[in-house]
């Protein structure tokens, strides 16, 4: 009937990875109606949307979350309570408690800009991740390093939104999806070769990137493997020539490679890895470099790891 849209539960564009569950169920303009499914253990933020009139409301159907505003100012919140967001300040974490189902209704094109797109690049990585076992955990967790030093350096960084920052920590290394299986697979050595075939993975992932995120996103991808030198790739790009979002990206992706078990590596200490990465200076930025050290000594680095699923 004229004017009547009826909802069917498996009729909707969906976006699914394992811990969440997003559905539109209903669109006009940047208006958008969702439902989340959000599983146990899992951890979400709430960002400060583009344009600060924008709203974001979310009524909790089932289920049980906890909204973070620091360790000792928490709110759980359970069936029949609701929350919505305008104009915040900075980004806020909830904590998943027990399998939630959220309704929300946005003001702003959520669904469309961040959700589906990510979900496509997710799907990207996830293809990567079944070869080269470690890419998806990494790419949470280069996330999880970045956005604390983000936190850290924030009065140093130039209008660059958290919320675009966590969209190129989490997929710096989407690239990798145009690297041969047989190449990412490969647990020996690489041949220079092969290896020249990986390096060309910052410049895949800024193309992915770049036309939905724009230039300054692609670009920080870009040169995550740069160092102050000028020793790294793509461009072998010098000290400020690499901008500051880029260079906490670089000590970010360092530091998770240096502290996870990837299969082949000896996995060090956060403070070992903190400690290397001070002492590199020519290749770290010498600030970004001592924040990370602060933030593994006061304990947030090992707490943000505890937040990363294996
Ligand atoms: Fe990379
Ligand atoms: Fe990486």
């Amino acid at each position: 009937m004229k004017g009547l849209y009826l909802h069917k539960a498996d009729e909707n564009r969906a976006c699914k990875d394992e811990n969440q569950w997003l559905e539109l169920l209903a669109k006009k303009g940047n208006f958008e109606v969702m439902t989340q499914r959000v599983t146990k253990g899992a951890t979400a933020w709430l960002y400060p949307a583009r344009d600060s009139n924008d709203l974001e409301f979310y009524f909790v159907h089932t289920g049980a979350m906890e909204i973070v505003i620091s360790e000792d100012h928490v709110h759980r919140i359970g069936p029949g309570d609701s929350f919505y967001t305008q104009g915040l300040s900075r980004n806020v974490l909830m904590r998943c408690l027990e399998d939630a189902m959220l309704l929300s209704v946005s003001t702003c094109p959520a669904f469309d800009e961040q959700y589906y797109w990510q979900h496509e690049l997710q799907a990207l990585l996830h293809r990567v991740d079944q070869y080269d076992h470690s890419t998806q955990r990494h790419s949470r967790a280069v996330m999880h390093y970045a956005v604390l030093l983000y936190k850290a350096l924030e009065e140093h960084l130039q209008g660059i939104q958290m919320e675009d920052f966590v969209v190129a920590a989490l997929f710096h290394d989407v690239g990798k999806c145009n690297v041969p299986e047989h190449i990412l697979q490969k647990r020996a050595r690489l041949t220079p070769e092969e290896y020249a075939v990986v390096k060309l993975h910052p410049q895949d992932s800024a193309t992915i990137l770049q036309p939905m995120y724009g230039e300054r996103i692609a670009r920080i991808a870009l040169m995550h493997h740069e160092r102050m030198d000028g020793s790294g790739y793509p461009m072998g790009l010098k000290g400020k020539e690499i901008p500051l979002e880029a260079r906490i990206l670089m000590v970010a992706d360092s530091f998770d490679a240096m502290t996870s078990n990837r299969g082949y590596n000896q996995v060090m200490s956060h403070e070992a890895a903190a400690a290397e990465i001070v002492e590199k200076d020519q290749l770290y930025d010498p600030m970004v470099a001592g924040v990370l050290q602060q933030l593994v000594l006061s304990g947030k680095t090992k707490e943000a790891s505890q937040d990363i699923m294996e």
